[in-house]
């Protein structure tokens, strides 16, 4: 079975193509030099032309506060592309595995989103990937769309990262309490990922690690666990401060938590808690 994974060079398709390579899987990945989606016109074909018979795609337009003055280059990429990597899908006779968001919900509820609830995404990025969730149904009825949120494992850029390198550098980190949900480790994304596949899924799923967290919290987990392993810290601790004090282009749901009773059906394990997750995660980057 030939798996091909676009945004090879992302967070999620690098550590996905890394696992179904390790596994024995024939798994190629494909990046921006190789199918540029910022031309959706030629994706069909780049994507058929492959004739893999599951597409993972998890490559996208991410950056969530550019996007609202890159409004149209994120539409062509995370709506227009994504139809055509289904269309190339469906002219090879392949499956499809989108990868969405969180921010297609607006925040204001407060029980955990099912794969069911009504999207309204506060911003370009959110709105973006919610068309583009759309789109795909539209040319593949049959396709898996996962959405998960806040992101992070050992490739590429993101907020553990981030707060790693500032904890070296500054006394003290100031991080918003008032915007809560669940981190993901691509590592277990991916893993989620490959059960998917592996039961012949369709249809629209979520997956993040278990547990709740406020960006604040997730901070102080990195910087706690991170000292523990001996990374250099410098930063004495973190203050929780709120969204306003930190203003940002675009506006980010206030309460993203997924619900995972789905997925749980599915898998064979148990999803691991977002704290042993980031614990594994800073392991394998120490
Ligand atoms: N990051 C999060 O917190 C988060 C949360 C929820 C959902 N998601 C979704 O999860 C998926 C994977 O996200 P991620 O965190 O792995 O993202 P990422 O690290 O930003 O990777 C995105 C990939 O898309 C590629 N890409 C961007 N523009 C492209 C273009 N014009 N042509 C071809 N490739 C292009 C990037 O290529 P370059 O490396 O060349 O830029 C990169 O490899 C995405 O669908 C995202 O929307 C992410």
């Amino acid at each position: 079975m030939k798996i091909l994974v676009t945004g090879a060079a992302g967070q999620l398709g690098r550590e996905l193509l890394l696992m179904l390579q390790a596994a024995g899987e024939e798994a190629v990945g494909i990046d921006r030099a190789e199918l540029d989606l910022s031309r959706p016109e030629r994706v069909a074909e780049g994507i058929a032309a492959q004739g893999a018979d599951w597409v993972i795609h998890c490559a996208a337009y991410t950056q969530v506060d550019k996007a609202e003055e890159e409004r149209e280059l994120a539409f062509r990429i995370n709506r227009d592309a994504a139809r055509a990597v289904a269309q190339g899908v469906r002219a090879s006779g392949g499956r499809l595995l989108h990868v969405s968001t969180d921010f297609i919900f607006d925040g204001a509820q407060s029980r955990p989103y099912r794969e069911d609830d009504a999207a309204n995404p506060l911003g370009v990025y959110g709105q973006s990937k919610w068309e583009g969730e759309q789109a795909v149904r539209e040319v593949l009825p049959e396709a898996v769309i996962l959405r998960t949120a806040w992101v992070y494992g050992a490739h590429g850029h993101n907020f553990v990262k981030t707060m790693l390198r500032l904890a070296a550098e500054r006394e003290e980190l100031r991080v918003v309490d008032d915007q809560v949900g669940t981190p993901a480790w691509t590592a277990d994304i991916a893993t989620a990922i490959r059960a998917l596949i592996g039961a012949g899924a369709s249809g629209t799923w979520h997956f993040t690690n278990e547990g709740v967290a406020s960006w604040y919290d997730f901070a102080e987990s990195i910087l706690g666990l991170g000292r523990e392993l001996g990374f250099p810290v410098k930063a004495r601790g973190v203050r929780p401060i709120p969204t306003s004090d930190f203003p940002t282009p675009a506006k980010r749901p206030p309460w993203s938590v997924l619900s995972k009773r789905k997925i749980r059906g599915l898998l064979d394990h148990d999803i691991p808690h977002w704290r042993q997750s980031l614990e594994r995660m800073l392991k394998e980057i120490l």
